[in-house]
């Protein structure tokens, strides 16, 4: 070749074969030598209020029901369908209703217990007939740890105070403890997880945040801990989006010694006066959903910057004890209650938020998906005595691998979805490594109309075998129902192609990828 030929062959290479490979490809690349941070288990967690039918037909059914089968009133079909999602931590009695919650109401006999009226969700009758003993004691039933989300905007510092000492406090120690031992529960529970308030800016107060800091110390101070297992875990009530002057205040004046995490609630909704369908949705209002959704990775990284500079050595942690998607209720249903219906674009927020919460767990060691059963972004929808299992149940049971796994971190340099002139990140992805050595990669293609190539590469690493599991339909609105209960579950995987330390994926539009190496 003489060096005009040379000149033109090389020419063509730069200008047209290198846009040719790089064209539509999505290159990560995995550091599993830097691996250092864990996947705290706590960010698979759950969150149970008493609003529409989490609490009462979804968890609990009564303890004199005779045609579901349950265990002191607890469904033992929801029981075991959670049992496989391995739920960390769930979240429990609000949302709003916590700060309308006197714990007192809802111990002892069930039929001396007050009823009030739920006024946040749909002014209910509340009967209290599922209260602190039911709560914890269906928390070990499910091997989940509690997290009591404590009355600071209707409450009194006392009534806290009361409620720590009627759970976790060694037996005959106090008037609370002996309470506890006539409601038939001699020994205390596990109660490490305590949050202050909840929205306290809003439905927990409308208070400022400068009052709040001031409240919360003053609920702080008077929390008592009764174990010798282990620190109470306060939680304070956190910013709602990106209200980044929330966190800076809190950062500075809530003295180290009295929190251990700042709460975070974000929800992924088109418009809080037009939330659309949850299920007859266009190509715009799902793009709009996704944008909302992956707005969490801007949010977490930006409330962390803000903790950095108060806590560089990242002692304090971010919950994000409420997110997910929020639509329109189900024709037909109490608009307070809250009962939507989940596709396949409830399974993109969920994959692609579990991977903002895995890649940032230097930060986020806690988070709530908003809720367990029957409201909003739900894992479970039950109707009388059957049960479906949601898309976003089958993301969060693909994902338990990483729970308390080695964090392996990676990037990303992903090419777009894109909708008339707007654009999005199409894939996101997270990696660890587990207890026994396993590398799990999760993958996420948002996009609705195109598959994209994935080359991933492994530096550190060898591996010999690949397998996988994949959650995708045929279409993005496609939903399991109670006709059709198994129309999206999670299926195998063979479409990567494994050559030691570099895989190669293609990932089908909407879909959710878990592989697994060895
Ligand atoms: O999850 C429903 C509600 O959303 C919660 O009660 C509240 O904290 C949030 O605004």
């Amino acid at each position: 070749m003489n060096k005009k030929k040379f000149m033109r062959f090389n020419f063509f290479k730069l200008v047209v074969l290198i846009p040719l490979c790089t064209f539509g490809q999505t290159r990560i690349t995995i550091d599993a030598a830097k691996a250092k941070d864990t996947i705290s288990k706590h960010i698979y967690g759950h969150f149970a209020e008493h609003l529409g039918h989490c609490i009462y037909g979804g968890l609990y059914v009564g303890d004199t029901n005779k045609t579901i089968p349950h265990k002191d009133g607890v469904r033992l079909d929801v029981i075991e369908a959670l049992k496989k999602l391995k739920v960390p931590v769930l979240r429990w009695p609000g949302g709003c209703f916590a700060d309308t919650y006197h714990w007192k109401d809802g111990v002892g006999t069930k039929k001396q217990r007050p009823s009030m009226l739920n006024i946040w969700w749909g002014n209910v009758k509340e009967d209290n007939s599922f209260g602190t003993n039911e709560f914890l004691n269906m928390c070990e039933l499910l091997g989940a740890e509690p997290y009591l989300s404590g009355n600071v905007g209707s409450g009194t510092p006392q009534e806290l105070a009361d409620w720590v000492k009627y759970t976790t406090h060694p037996n005959s120690s106090s008037p609370m403890t002996d309470l506890r031992e006539t409601n038939g529960r001699p020994n205390p529970w596990k109660v490490q997880f305590w949050g202050l308030g909840n929205e306290a800016w809003g439905c927990g107060g409308n208070m400022k945040v400068e009052y709040y800091a001031n409240v919360y110390r003053q609920y702080a101070t008077f929390m008592s801990n009764g174990s010798r297992d282990y620190q109470l875990y306060r939680i304070a009530s956190g910013a709602s989006g990106d209200d980044y002057h929330w966190t800076e205040v809190l950062m500075k004046e809530l003295p180290a010694g009295m929190f251990d995490a700042l709460g975070l609630h974000h929800y992924a909704v088109i418009d809080w006066n037009n939330k659309g369908s949850a299920t007859a949705f266009t190509e715009q209002q799902y793009f709009t959903t996704m944008k909302r959704a992956l707005q969490m990775e801007e949010f977490v990284t930006k409330h962390s910057a803000i903790m950095d500079k108060y806590d560089p050595q990242k002692k304090k942690s971010l919950a994000v004890d409420e997110w997910g998607g929020w639509y329109d209720v189900e024709p037909g249903t109490n608009g307070a209650f809250l009962y939507q219906q989940n596709t396949m674009r409830d399974a993109m927020i969920a994959g692609a938020t579990l991977n903002t919460f895995n890649n940032h767990c230097d930060r986020v060691k806690m988070a709530n998906l908003a809720q367990i059963v029957n409201v909003l972004q739900a894992v479970i929808l039950t109707k009388e005595e059957k049960l479906i299992l949601t898309p976003t149940y089958h993301v969060m049971e693909m994902y338990n691998v990483h729970q308390d796994a080695a964090m392996l971190p990676l990037t990303v340099t992903t090419t777009n979805y894109q909708l008339g002139n707007e654009k999005l990140p199409a894939v996101s992805a997270s990696a660890s490594k587990d207890k026994n050595g396993l590398t799990h990669i999760s993958l996420v293609n948002i996009d609705a109309n195109k598959a994209h190539d994935i080359t991933i590469t492994i530096n550190g690493a060898g591996y010999k075998t690949v397998t996988g599991r994949i959650l995708t339909s045929d279409k993005l609105q496609n939903y399991n129902s109670f006709e059709n209960p198994d129309k999206i579950k999670p299926a195998n995987f063979t479409g990567a192609g494994l050559s030691s330390s570099t895989l190669r994926v293609k990932v089908p539009p909407f879909s959710v990828i878990v592989l697994e190496l060895k």
